[in-house]
């Protein structure tokens, strides 16, 4: 059962319905799900096919991921799933909406993927002034955060989420956890209407550093929460602390949140390298 002083929602990071029923019922509770290109490519009933040599043509494989999201929405009915659009680092705005748009279609509850970059703020910024919810993926810097911020003044809350990859940037030497820390700071200034999303979850500490720094949501894979399960679903307590051991930390930056978000720097390597994989682990389902 959700414990009683948890104020995050618990999401998990996948891309099979069975590891979501799996989870629901060793957890008693789950807040929603996200997917990604590289998540639903892993798909157990999606790897079989590929040994057997049978890839999907592109409306398959599209078909494929609504049948995924369909079950895993079935389950989550009150819970919001994320659904990623198919975006290369060439992939333009007005290739991304329509994709978007199509994929909200396939089910009542889904938040759509757009990156943080300039083209998928473009998109994001026209989907939801068009109705719909968006979760701005593969944020690595405050500034990307600020962006998905000015980008969707309007939108009511809820309706927004940023997603941080905590564990790319620990990868990378950076500690993803500051990150989270900055942005949470940084949103107090703001109207609280962009929710922050923690991603890219590597191990418990990173699930309970995020419980104790308040993040709205947080998406775990499937692994930790069956770790955190089984021990009980332990909560950070008050003089739990988090340790970066040699990570650098990322200084606090200061952006306006009331400028356009064309005026943010947007680049972020990691960014792009995202995008290309998710990419390539779209296409590699493909024939
Ligand atoms: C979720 O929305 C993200 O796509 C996911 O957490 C990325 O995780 P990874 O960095 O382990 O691929």
């Amino acid at each position: 059962m959700r414990p009683k002083e948890l104020t995050s929602r618990i999401f998990l990071d996948g891309g099979d319905p069975q590891e979501t029923r799996e989870i629901m019922d060793l957890l008693g509770f789950l807040d929603g799900q996200t997917t990604n290109p590289t998540l639903i490519s892993k798909n157990p009933e999606a790897r079989r096919r590929l040994e057997r040599g049978e890839r999907f043509s592109e409306d398959e494989i599209l078909g494929f991921y609504r049948a995924v999201v369909e079950e895993i929405s079935g389950m989550l009915p009150g819970g919001s799933i994320s659904v990623e659009v198919y975006a290369d680092p060439q992939t333009a705005a007005e290739q991304m909406l329509p994709q978007g748009k199509m994929m909200n279609g396939w089910i009542p509850n889904a938040h759509i993927k757009f990156p943080s970059s300039d083209q998928g703020f473009r998109a994001a910024e026209k989907a939801v002034k068009e109705g719909l919810r968006v979760n701005m993926t593969l944020c690595f810097r405050q500034e990307q955060a600020a962006a998905a911020y000015a980008a969707t003044r309007g939108a009511k809350k809820g309706d927004v989420f940023v997603s941080p990859f905590v564990g790319r940037l620990d990868d990378w030497g950076e500690n993803g956890m500051s990150l989270i820390e900055n942005i949470i700071r940084m949103y107090r200034e703001g109207d609280g209407h962009v929710e922050v999303l923690t991603a890219s979850v590597r191990h418990l500490d990173h699930l309970l550093y995020a419980i104790k720094l308040g993040s709205d949501i947080i998406t775990v894979p499937a692994g930790i929460l069956r770790e955190w399960g089984e021990k009980g679903l332990p909560m950070p307590g008050r003089d739990y602390t988090y340790n970066a051991g040699s990570l650098a930390p990322i200084p606090y930056r200061d952006p306006d949140l009331a400028k356009n978000w064309q005026d943010f720097d947007l680049s972020h390597e990691l960014t792009t390298k995202g995008m290309e994989k998710f990419s390539a682990d779209w296409k590699s389902l493909i024939r």
